[in-house]
């Protein structure tokens, strides 16, 4: 092969010089042509470069907000429900009266930024006038750093120049509606640069303050408004059930109530009085129905659940998120007992509208219709996908999001009369309503005085002291924490000294930064855990990778277990990547064998105890690590601010507060664990629900309840005394749960959450938790679906699982 390719080579050569003579001089051949070979400039549309098809985005706006120190915001009463009502406005009625069928179909859909964006990663206008003049498109969603955009996050000014540049487009074409714009800002606007990024919806409910979800859901709504955007994606009312599940982190917690009180919160820091108040955005609940289940804890795979335990524990974070005036819902991804969840009349309608009494607008999951027919089989095509969705249930606005085929399917359907004009108005005036309540059409564009608060000093402070109350304490023995300054403490993990892996993902990306970006986009806007020890102790940090954050060995191994051997103490970083969604899912719970493997040498080859620091969406498995372990702390993901908080509990300068909003399972099958499983089933986690303590030594009273009896109607207060005998101040979450110790007919949980409150307790100090607990509470959904009560002895344990519990009976009558 070699040899005849070089002999076919001689060949071409003896022809190129077949004028040379040999003997004579040498003339150069003017008359042959090179051989062509075609080289690719740069890529080019209509004129316009284009960026390269693989490029890394380090090409940082160079554009930051001002982030001022304090600042105040215009104040509304915020008491009472604010949220939408079944009427639609004498005006937008008349406005809707004035569309035509394509205008207002335009109104029904969105696509995401990407199809703004031209191929030099700007926006095009071209593109932007299209979707306006051909498609009256009323709205978007997403950011152009997801699609290839030139900037790996953008400025708020950026975004503000991009979306009022869109809205004036929206204005003068098309409908001339203004567009309502939709993004993912979960807890923080995680999307846009300088904005406060708070701990993950898990970590806030780790704190079992209210107070952070609603202080979260304010400022996020702010950093969001002020890029223009009036529209969160959030909160997440999902139960954390599969803990395999690659969003956990989105939900807040485990458990009906908690989740709901917290859901409740952050709906109201979102939304505030979000009719008036213009530095707030409407809230979209999510994932209408029951997403966080499940089976085989693959994100958007099918959950199994019978309907009365739909009821009993799956719905009331969504009912909370209503009383609070949630303006907006989203449907969840594929099937609910084997029913398309975007199709299905039973959910979207009945369920929704009719028994939940959800007055305000409904967008489906991305892509989620056309799946029907793509991706589900349950559509014969599109249109079909297009005709089930709008006539079995009673979504407004398809999140299609990267064509234009819901309207071309809608249109024809209203044509030829498969769905009425009816169907049409009903959404379009849920719509309107929206834009309106919104106040799209006084002040459509951005407020550039909110520009300045993004990233405020204030802001920051929120952030950090959510972080503070998250951290859950849960081993400390012989006094291993808090941690001496002059102690020599080697600190082993990739998170260390990472702000990325302390956030999770949504955040600058849709699966968070890349390798690439690293954390250079968190420069000046985090602290990573290294330089919080170095902030708490003045001194340089003593830190080793070890392994990679997929916890593959990155170090010699005997190189750092012999550093473990001289240093007094070792706290080990465990993490996962940043990741959402499919991309997230994962098969085991277990940690990689690599990391394991590392933490079990430091435990047997050497005599330095350690601590684990917990830096983790999912809860896996610590196997023989948690029993050699001295001290553990959960501290979930704190986000890009957690660093200094979590070197602050490390070294004793506040007592942890923080409990699991979440069973931690002790082996892989316990992957679906719950703390309100029956009562006679094995519930033997790791670390159950609720627990976690502080570095103080707090007493508790007996409870005293005001009666033995609970009568409907007849509520009782149930009160305990906690007194400090340490020497720190402490933030002392108590926790109430019920037993029903027998219940005819349907089986008593094990526990379940009814009340919970926080308060400071100062060294020596003794405080009273007063709660109050109805029979109505008691009442449960049976298998009629029929919510009962049934007599019975009820247990009342306040802090269930924690060393100081305490319990006491009584008798709930019918
Ligand atoms: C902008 O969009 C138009 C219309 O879709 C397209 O023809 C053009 O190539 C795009 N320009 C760039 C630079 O991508
Ligand atoms: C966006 O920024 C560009 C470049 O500075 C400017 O020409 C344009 O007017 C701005 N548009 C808006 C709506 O702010
Ligand atoms: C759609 O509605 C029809 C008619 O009411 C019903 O037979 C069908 O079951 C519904 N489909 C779903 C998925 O709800
Ligand atoms: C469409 O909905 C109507 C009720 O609004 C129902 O009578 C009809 O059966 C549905 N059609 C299909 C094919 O689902
Ligand atoms: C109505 O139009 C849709 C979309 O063009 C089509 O799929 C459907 O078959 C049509 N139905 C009737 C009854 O003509
Ligand atoms: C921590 O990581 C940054 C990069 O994000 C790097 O510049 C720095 O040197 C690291 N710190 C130490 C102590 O290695
Ligand atoms: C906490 O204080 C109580 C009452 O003083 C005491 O009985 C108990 O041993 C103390 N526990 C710890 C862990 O110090
Ligand atoms: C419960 O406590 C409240 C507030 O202290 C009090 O007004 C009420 O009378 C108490 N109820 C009972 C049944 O003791
Ligand atoms: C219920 O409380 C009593 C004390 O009032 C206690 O003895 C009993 O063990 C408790 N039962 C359960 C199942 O917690």
């Amino acid at each position: 092969m070699k040899i005849s390719s070089l002999s076919f080579c001689i060949a071409c050569y003896s022809v190129a010089l077949s004028g040379y003579t040999g003997s004579a001089a040498y003339v150069p051949p003017s008359n042959i042509s090179p051989p062509l070979i075609d080289v690719v400039g740069p890529r080019t549309q209509n004129g316009v470069v284009c960026l390269p098809n693989s490029f890394s985005l380090q090409d940082l706006d160079p554009m930051r907000p001002k982030s001022v120190p304090t600042y105040s915001l215009p104040e509304f009463d915020e008491s009472g429900y604010i949220g939408p009502t079944e009427k639609i406005d004498d005006d937008m009625i008349e406005l809707m009266n004035t569309l035509t069928l394509e205008e207002k179909v335009g109104q029904m859909f969105q696509v995401h930024a990407g199809m703004l964006l031209g191929c030099d990663g700007l926006l095009n206008i071209t593109a932007a006038e299209e979707w306006f003049d051909k498609w009256k498109i009323g709205s978007f969603l997403e950011t152009f750093a997801n699609q290839g955009g030139r900037w790996d996050i953008s400025s708020p000014q950026r975004w503000a120049n991009l979306t009022n540049t869109i809205q004036q487009l929206a204005l003068t074409r098309g409908s001339k509606i203004p567009i309502i714009w939709g993004l993912d800002s979960i807890r923080g606007a995680n999307y846009i640069k300088g904005a406060t990024m708070f701990g993950t919806p898990h970590s806030v409910a780790a704190s079992f303050n209210r107070e952070h979800a609603y202080v979260c859901g304010k400022v996020t709504a702010k950093d969001t408004r002020a890029a223009g955007v009036q529209w969160a994606f959030a909160p997440v009312a999902d139960l954390n059930v599969n803990k395999l599940w690659s969003r956990n982190f989105e939900n807040f917690g485990e458990d009906p109530y908690l989740a709901s009180e917290m859901v409740k919160n952050s709906v109201k820091g979102f939304q505030g009085n979000y009719k008036k108040d213009r530095t707030r955005v409407a809230a979209s609940i999510k994932h209408f129905f029951a997403y966080g289940a499940p089976v085989n804890g693959k994100d958007q795979e099918p959950r199994s659940i019978p309907m009365n335990e739909l009821l009993e524990f799956y719905a009331p974070a969504f009912e909370a998120a209503f009383g609070a005036g949630a303006a907006t819902v989203m449907e969840a991804y594929g099937t609910l007992n084997g029913q398309e969840v975007v199709s299905s009349r039973n959910i979207l309608r009945d369920l929704l509208r009719d028994r939940m009494g959800f007055h305000g607008m409904m967008v489906t999951d991305w892509g989620e219709i056309n799946a029907q027919y793509y991706k589900h089989r349950t559509a014969f095509s599109v249109s079909d996908a297009v005709f089930q969705s709008m006539n079995n249930t009673s979504i407004d606005m398809s999140m299609v999001a990267s064509d234009t085929s819901f309207a071309e399917s809608l249109i024809g359907l209203v044509k030829n009369g498969s769905i009425p004009m009816s169907r049409i108005d009903e959404s379009v005036g849920r719509l309107l309503q929206l834009k309106k309540d919104l106040g799209l059409f006084e002040q459509p564009y951005s407020d550039l005085s909110l520009i300045d608060t993004v990233g405020s000093a204030q802001d920051v402070e929120a952030s950090r002291q959510a972080a503070r109350e998250s951290l859950v304490l849960l081993k400390n023995e012989e006094d291993f924490l808090p941690l001496k300054p002059e102690e020599k403490v080697l600190f082993i993990g990739p998170n260390i000294n990472s702000t990325r892996f302390m956030s999770g993902g949504w955040n600058i990306h849709w699966q968070g930064p890349s390798d690439l970006e690293g954390d250079v986009v968190y420069d000046g806007y985090g602290d990573t855990i290294l330089l919080g020890v170095e902030k708490v102790t003045g001194n340089k940090v003593n830190w080793v990778t070890g392994y990679d954050i997929d916890g593959k060995m990155k170090d010699n191994y005997d190189v750092v277990v012999r550093m473990a051997r001289k240093a007094d103490k070792v706290i080990f970083g465990f993490g996962e990547r940043t990741t959402t969604e499919i991309p997230g899912d994962i098969n085991t719970l277990n940690l990689p064998k690599d990391q394991y493997k590392l933490v079990e040498r430091v435990a047997l080859e050497t005599k330095t105890p350690f601590a684990l620091l917990l830096v983790q969406n999912r809860p896996f498995i610590l196997g023989e690590l948690s029993g050699y372990a001295d001290a553990i702390l959960n501290c979930n993901l704190p986000g890009p601010y957690g660093g200094l908080p979590i070197a602050e509990a490390l070294y004793g300068k506040f007592s942890p507060s923080g409990r699991m909003p979440y069973t931690y399972p002790k082996m892989e099958y316990q992957n679906r664990v719950t703390y309100f499983t029956p009562i006679w089933n094995e519930y033997d986690p790791e670390f159950a629900f609720g627990t976690g303590f502080g570095y103080n030594n707090i007493t508790y009273s007996d409870v005293t309840v005001s009666s033995k009896d609970l009568y409907k109607g007849k509520p009782i207060n149930v009160s305990i005394t906690a007194t400090n005998v340490g020497s720190l101040p402490q933030l002392e979450p108590v926790i109430m749960y019920t037993t029903q110790l027998i219940r005819r007919e349907y089986v008593p949980e094990r526990l379940r959450l009814r009340a919970f409150d926080k308060k400071l307790i100062n060294p020596g100090q003794s405080v009273s938790f007063d709660f109050t607990l109805s029979a109505e509470e008691m009442m449960f959904w049976n298998v009629d679906l029929e919510r009962i009560l049934a007599e019975g002895p009820v247990n009342i344990t306040i802090n269930a699982g924690n060393e100081n519990a305490k319990v006491t009976t009584i008798n709930l009558h019918e």
